[in-house]
């Protein structure tokens, strides 16, 4: 299994975000994480469409988009005809999961859930063959550089248990105060996907970063 790095360009800086979409290209990104919020599901108020349209044409990288937003289908073909490579949607916010699910990819984008720490695994248990990505959330969302939540590991333990169980070919992405210290426990749990905002753009080396994180979980069996 090999270990994908996705940024989140939430901990970038807007006013340099080409050369901050160059580094992390040239640092060996798998992908670009970006966490649009719309004030409503989370408090917090980033950026929509003009956002992933900028950034499809600063970098060919897939983009992973992961909507903290209420009644996600409204954005749906906007953002898939703005680039989008995939679309993860919160179970909290998707009470008919399976049609929005099939929704995405018929738009032609990878389809994602993601699930908040405080939301039951079980909640997915029925469509893990209509997804291609599977966010178990290992903070809160709404900010950048929040503190992992170490009970996170034994539900990413679960989630992998669960997608092999079924059948699942679906990625296992992590997103949430993932760094050097706590990369190594969800790799070992089976997360597949590492979406890193703060200890990437909070270093002095972010292209150096994207490297040791892939690293550790290469030295982590
Ligand atoms: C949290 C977002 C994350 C966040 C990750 O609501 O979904 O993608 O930007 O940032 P760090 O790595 O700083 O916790
Ligand atoms: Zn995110």
């Amino acid at each position: 299994m090999k270990a994908r790095i996705a940024p989140s360009i939430l901990s970038a800086d807007f006013a340099r975000l080409s050369d901050e979409i160059g580094t992390l290209v040239a640092g060996g990104a798998d992908m670009i994480h970006l966490d649009i919020m719309d004030g409503r599901f989370v408090p917090n108020i980033t950026f929509g469409e003009k956002m992933i349209d900028t950034v499809r044409k600063l970098t060919s990288l897939p983009l992973d988009v992961h909507m903290m937003v209420e009644e996600p289908e409204r954005y749906f073909e906007s953002f898939a005809g703005a680039g989008a490579s995939g679309m993860t949607i919160h179970v909290e916010a998707a009470p008919h999961l399976q049609r929005q699910l099939a929704r995405i990819r018929e738009l032609g984008c990878k389809a994602g859930t993601a699930l908040n720490p405080g939301t039951s695994l079980a909640t997915v248990r029925e469509v893990t063959t209509d997804i291609d990505l599977l966010l178990v959330m290992t903070v809160n969302p709404g900010f950048g550089g929040q503190e992992f939540i170490p009970a996170s590991t034994d539900k990413v333990a679960r989630a992998r248990q669960l997608l092999d169980d079924t059948h699942s070919g679906a990625a296992l992405e992590v997103d949430g105060g993932i760094a050097r210290d706590t990369i190594a426990s969800v790799w070992r749990a089976g997360a597949d996907t590492f979406v890193a905002g703060h200890a990437i753009f909070g270093s002095d080396d972010p292209a150096a970063e994207i490297k040791a994180l892939r690293d550790i979980c290469l030295e982590t069996v």
